[in-house]
């Protein structure tokens, strides 16, 4: 029997494709385990995104093939995005590596592993054929939550952006797999589900993904908002999310369309990437900073109370003290709920690499710190609003910290803990009074 065991880096789509590789091995009868240490085979799932994911990437991958020397029957395989970027030159950096597959090629994983063992390894494989819907719709989750794609590949081209290059073009899976998938997923006990795609508004854009005779019951034009209306029927699934969000597509049908199906969390996580016109215009972002308002106010319309969480680059080549600054307004503004910071790095073939990577590391850290700290100031005083109010969560479980305690999540997505008096399960919707908040926990008693 097998051993196996995945570890992954980088983004949401990752870990997807992990939890994919994961229960097609399952099926094939190998068997997961908890440490790498007991691992007969050791799947390193890499980012591309900055430089510094792949150096992580590429430590993780020479460190586990030099334990090869201790344990020759261990195999060690790279999959993900820098196996995408790198091709066969990956085998230069780790010359010890079993395989190395792309992010389009995850279904064929199983059998790259039959063929190595039957002698034919290294193996590289950076195809395009992303395997059968069938073979796509695997999960192996044990919680009550489930990553689901909706649409693979981004056609948006940032201009400092390495997925497209990674990911491939744009490709919109058709509802009816999703709906079938995410049906099954119910049945075995999945709660909540968050669909993802790069550009996830673009679900539907490129390719048909509903019969063309197709009637939406609340007369939606749009693909994600017809989609989201098919989910929001799935019995019980209690909670749907999806990710990641473009001000684009945040259109007045997509803003009502989460006002009016239930089980859509008034959630969006909508990267803006900086408050500067001059600096979005050459990320080729596609919108400007009034676009970018506007399209947070068509939400905030209908969900008043929706929680906007945000990407921020810092540092992207000539950016000036100006455009940080009208970054660092526009985060106030809008009262990001989270904000993810990232310091600018050149992707080699992207086209931002052509221009000078001009700001210091030293200035990047300060700007990173700078919003750093203003976005704790703002979530610490979010958080803290809650105090006194009652927010529904999602039980997840007993609390990682503290045994006695459970907790589960806001729509917002932020932890809350309280005292189970055994009346709550795993999978339950609840209210609770909050009475105690921290930056990133909520505290409170269960609502009667
Ligand atoms: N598809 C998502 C983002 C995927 S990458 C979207 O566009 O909304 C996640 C985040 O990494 C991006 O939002 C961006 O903030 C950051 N990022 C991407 N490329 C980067 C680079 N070259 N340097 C620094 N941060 C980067
Ligand atoms: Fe990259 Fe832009 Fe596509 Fe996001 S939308 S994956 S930042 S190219
Ligand atoms: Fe995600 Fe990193 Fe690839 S952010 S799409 S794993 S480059």
């Amino acid at each position: 029997m097998i051993k196996f065991y995945v570890k992954t880096y980088g983004c949401q789509m990752n870990v997807r494709d992990s939890g994919l590789v994961k229960a097609l091995l399952m099926q094939h009868g190998y068997t997961a385990v908890d440490t790498e240490e007991q691992a007969d085979l050791i799947i390193i799932n890499t980012c591309s995104v900055r430089g510094k994911a792949e150096d992580k990437a590429l430590g993780k991958l020479r460190l586990m093939t030099i334990t090869k020397k201790n344990n020759p029957a261990r195999m060690v395989g790279a999959i993900g995005c820098m196996v995408q970027r790198l091709g066969e030159s990956i085998f230069d950096n780790v010359p010890l590596l079993d395989f190395a597959v792309g992010p389009n090629r995850i279904t064929a994983i199983p059998g790259i592993i039959d063929a190595i063992k039957a002698g034919q390894g290294p193996i590289c494989d950076v195809g395009l054929d992303k395997g059968s819907e069938e073979e796509l719709s695997a999960h192996a989750e044990s919680g009550i939550s489930a990553f689901v794609n909706i649409l693979f590949g981004c056609n948006r081209r940032c201009t400092y952006c390495i997925v497209p290059s990674v990911r491939g073009a744009e490709w919109s899976r058709p509802a009816k797999s999703i709906v079938d998938e995410i049906k099954v997923l119910a049945e075995n006990g999945i709660k909540e589900v968050t669909l993802l795609g790069q550009s996830v508004m673009a679900y539907g854009k490129r390719n048909d993904v509903f019969p063309e005779d197709y009637k939406s019951p609340h007369g939606y034009m749009e693909p994600l908002s017809r989609l989201l209306e098919e989910v929001n029927d799935i019995k019980s699934i209690k909670r749907i999310r999806f990710t990641s969000g473009h001000p684009s597509g945040c259109t007045a049908e997509l803003a009502q369309a989460m006002g009016e199906l239930a089980k859509i969390c008034a959630h969006m996580h909508l990267p803006v990437q900086s408050g500067s016109d001059a600096i979005l215009k050459r990320m080729r972002r596609g919108y400007t900073v009034a676009e970018y308002k506007a399209a947070v106010l068509r939400l905030r319309d209908v969900m008043p109370s929706i929680a906007i969480t945000s990407d921020v680059i810092v540092g992207f080549p000539g950016e000036t003290d100006q455009d940080f600054e009208m970054t660092q307004a526009l985060m106030n503004e809008i009262d990001f709920n989270n904000t993810f910071i990232f310091k600018y790095s050149t992707r080699p073939g992207t086209p931002a690499a052509e221009w000078e990577d001009d700001i210091t590391d030293e200035e990047k850290m300060r700007r990173n710190q700078i919003l750093l700290k203003n976005q704790d100031d703002r979530a610490n005083a979010i958080s803290n609003a809650l105090v006194g109010q009652t927010v529904t969560i999602l039980v997840e479980g007993v609390s990682a910290r503290n045994e006695d305690r459970w907790m589960g999540r806001t729509e917002a997505n932020t932890i809350t803990v309280f005292e189970n008096d055994g009346t709550v399960q795993v999978g339950d919707l609840i209210k609770i009074h909050v009475n105690r908040a921290t930056i990133f926990t909520l505290y409170g008693k269960i609502v009667k």
